[in-house]
């Protein structure tokens, strides 16, 4: 297959690109605009391999990615470009409006043109695959049952909402135009190459620093952990084995308190870090509490069910195996971890744009 990913510099676009080039046959082209987000040091693995493209472009751009799909002639569009929630976008939702309501408007425009005029087997085969996040169904309380694909949606944040919106266009698509679309919601991914901003590297990277470990609020929120490369395996079996118009939910059945996890994180560290930060006796005397963020919800869980019977899929990872990987990935990656925290990463790509497929 030819699988067109947008998003593809991101935290599980660039896993799930990884994944393409070493373990299938499929060609890929990344459309990326290379955002903040965005870091093709995720990519120099493979970025040479002749299976791999890469165009640097804003999937808001509906001419410049219409001219890319009759290139590139894909029979699937994985979709996982997105504005993420952060504490760095807190004060603008409307980046959070402009990629994922109106860039994901604009991708479905280009692509309904494209598909509309491919001969009938292609068309039938074809898939538009939306990536999207537990986060539309709002938060769980107390003993409420998971989410699963019928729960009702209840965005809790500008970035939600957002993401919602880009649900109903891509499921309306589906309705009004017949566009052949999968649809999956997962939730919280941690795994390698995940930015230091985000609560599992953080606390890995400030422990090994000796500064005072994120507990978040009281430390008892519960999300439900997903290994990157488990989403990924995912997203493979939905995108070629889905049935369209579907959805389906992923998580790592994996539900442990913010707190048990900064704890697990540090027993990994007494066993692996090669050294303590002067003056510590245990990483674990570092966790401390802080505010919550105002829209942080309270409580995740997904009920797999689904995905589970109909596609024969189920997380390989516990929490235990995925946080060993990672913990073990952040130690013997720390020059990666340096270029994105001193904002460097960026830099990184003047030397891509002697890439062939940059200039696509
Ligand atoms: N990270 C998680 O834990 C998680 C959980 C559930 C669902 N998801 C969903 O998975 C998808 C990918 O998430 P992620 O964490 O890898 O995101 P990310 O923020 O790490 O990466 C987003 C990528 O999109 C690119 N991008 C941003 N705006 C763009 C635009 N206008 N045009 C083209 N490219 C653009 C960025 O450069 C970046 O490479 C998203 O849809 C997200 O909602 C993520």
């Amino acid at each position: 297959m030819r699988i067109l990913v947008t998003g593809g510099a991101g935290f599980i676009g660039s896993a799930l690109i990884r994944h393409l080039i070493q373990n299938t046959e499929h060609d890929v082209l990344n459309v990326d605009k290379l955002t903040h987000a965005g870091n093709l040091e995720s990519l120099s693995g493979i970025a040479i391999n002749t299976r791999y493209e890469l165009v640097q472009a804003d999937i808001c751009d509906q001419a410049r990615i219409s001219a890319v799909l009759e290139r590139f002639e894909p029979h699937a569009i994985m979709h996982l470009a997105t504005e993420s929630d952060g504490d760095h976008v807190t004060d603008g939702p409307g980046d959070f409006v402009q990629t994922n309501v109106v860039g994901t408007y604009s991708l479905l425009e280009a692509t309904r043109s494209y598909w509309q005029n491919r001969p009938e087997a292609e068309r039938k085969a074809f898939r538009f695959h939306h990536i999207s996040t537990d986060e539309v169904y709002g938060d769980l309380r107390g003993h409420d049952e998971p989410f699963n694909e019928a729960t009702p949606y209840a965005p809790g944040s500008p970035h939600a909402a957002s993401k919602a919106a880009s649900d109903h266009l891509v499921r309306a698509w589906h309705r009004t135009y017949g566009l052949p679309v999968v649809v999956t919601h997962s939730s919280n991914n941690y795994g390698p190459f995940h930015f230091p901003d985000r609560l599992i590297p953080l606390t890995i990277l400030n422990a090994l620093e000796g500064k005072p470990l994120p507990g978040h609020g009281d430390g008892l929120h519960v999300q439900d952990w997903l290994y990157v490369d488990d989403h990924v395996r995912a997203l493979l079996k939905v995108v070629t084995e889905g049935a369209v118009g579907e959805t389906y939910t992923i998580g790592g059945r994996n539900g442990q308190k913010n707190l048990d996890v900064a704890r697990h994180i540090c027993d990994l560290l007494e066993e692996l870090a090669p050294t303590r930060p002067t003056g510590i006796a245990h990483f674990s005397d570092l966790i401390t509490h802080v505010a919550d963020r105002p829209d942080q919800d309270r409580r995740y869980a997904i009920d797999t069910g689904k995905i589970e019977k109909e596609l024969g899929w189920t997380p390989v990872e516990t929490l235990e195996s995925g946080l060993r990987k990672t913990v073990q990935w952040y130690l013997d990656n720390p020059d990666w971890c340096r270029r994105v925290q001193d904002g460097s990463y960026r830099g990184e790509r003047l030397g891509f744009t002697d890439h062939k497929d940059l200039i696509a």
